[in-house]
C-alpha cells in the first residue's frame, strides 16, 4: 500500500537546521531570554538550540488532537508553566517547536503566552510545512524563523525512530 509521502530526517539533518536557525535569529537582532518548548516535539530541537543559544528551557504541553488522532474541539493544555508563569513577564520569550503544520496549536499556545506580558515572542520551528493554515500568527509576534519550508508531506522525526540506522537509511535514499 502506497501510503502518504514522507520525509525522513536524521539526528545530524536537525542538528545542520538548528544551527543555521541560531544563526538566523543571531543576526536578527532578537535576543531571547527564555525559550519555551512545546512537547514533546519541541523537547529535543529546544535542548539542540540551547547549545547555540544558552538560555533557560521551560516546557509546555498541549494536546490538539484525542487518542483516536482526531482534532479536539480546541487544543488543551496538558502541562503549563505554573509557578513561574511570572517568570515570563517582561521578558523575550523563544518558542520552539518541531514543525508548523496547521498552526493551531502554535496559534493557541502564543495566545496564551501572551497572556503573561512578554516583553515578546519570537517562534522558531525546525519545518514549516507550506499549505494553507488554520491558525495564525498573532500580529503581536515580531518574529518567526523556520530552518526548513517544504511541501506538506509527513515528517519523519528520528526521536520517533525505532530503529534509528533505517532513520539514518531512508533518510539517505530521499
Ligand atoms: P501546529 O500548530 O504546530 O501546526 O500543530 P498542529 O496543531 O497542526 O498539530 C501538531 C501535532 O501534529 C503535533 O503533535 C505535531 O508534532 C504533529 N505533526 C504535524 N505534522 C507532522 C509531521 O509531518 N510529522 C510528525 N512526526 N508530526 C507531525 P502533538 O500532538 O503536539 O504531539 P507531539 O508529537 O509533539 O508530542
Ligand atoms: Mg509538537
Amino acid at each position: 500500500m502506497a501510503g502518504p509521502e514522507k520525509i525522513y530526517f536524521t539526528y545530524n539533518d536537525i542538528h545542520e537546521t538548528i544551527k543555521k536557525m541560531a544563526a538566523q535569529i543571531d543576526s536578527s537582532g532578537y535576543e531571547p531570554e527564555l525559550m519555551v518548548a512545546i512537547g514533546t516535539g519541541g523537547f529535543i530541537p529546544a535542548r539542540m538550540l540551547k547549545t547555540f543559544i544558552n538560555k533557560p528551557i521551560y516546557t509546555v504541553g498541549i494536546s490538539y488532537y484525542d487518542m483516536e488522532n482526531k482534532p479536539k474541539d480546541s487544543p488543551q493544555k496538558i502541562q503549563w508553566i505554573d509557578e513561574v508563569e511570572k517568570k515570563l513577564q517582561g521578558k523575550k520569550i523563544l518558542l520552539i517547536d518541531e514543525v508548523d503544520d496547521s498552526r493551531v496549536t502554535l496559534e493557541y499556545c502564543l495566545r496564551e503566552l501572551l497572556k503573561h506580558g512578554p516583553a515578546g515572542i519570537a517562534v522558531a520551528v525546525l519545518h514549516n510545512k507550506q499549505k494553507e493554515k488554520k491558525g495564525m500568527i498573532p500580529e503581536e509576534i515580531t518574529h518567526y524563523f523556520a530552518g526548513i519550508d517544504l511541501a506538506d508531506k509527513w515528517i519523519c522525526y528520528p526521536w520517533d525512530a525505532f530503529d534509528i540506522k533505517q532513520q539514518d537509511r531512508l533518510a539517505a535514499e530521499q
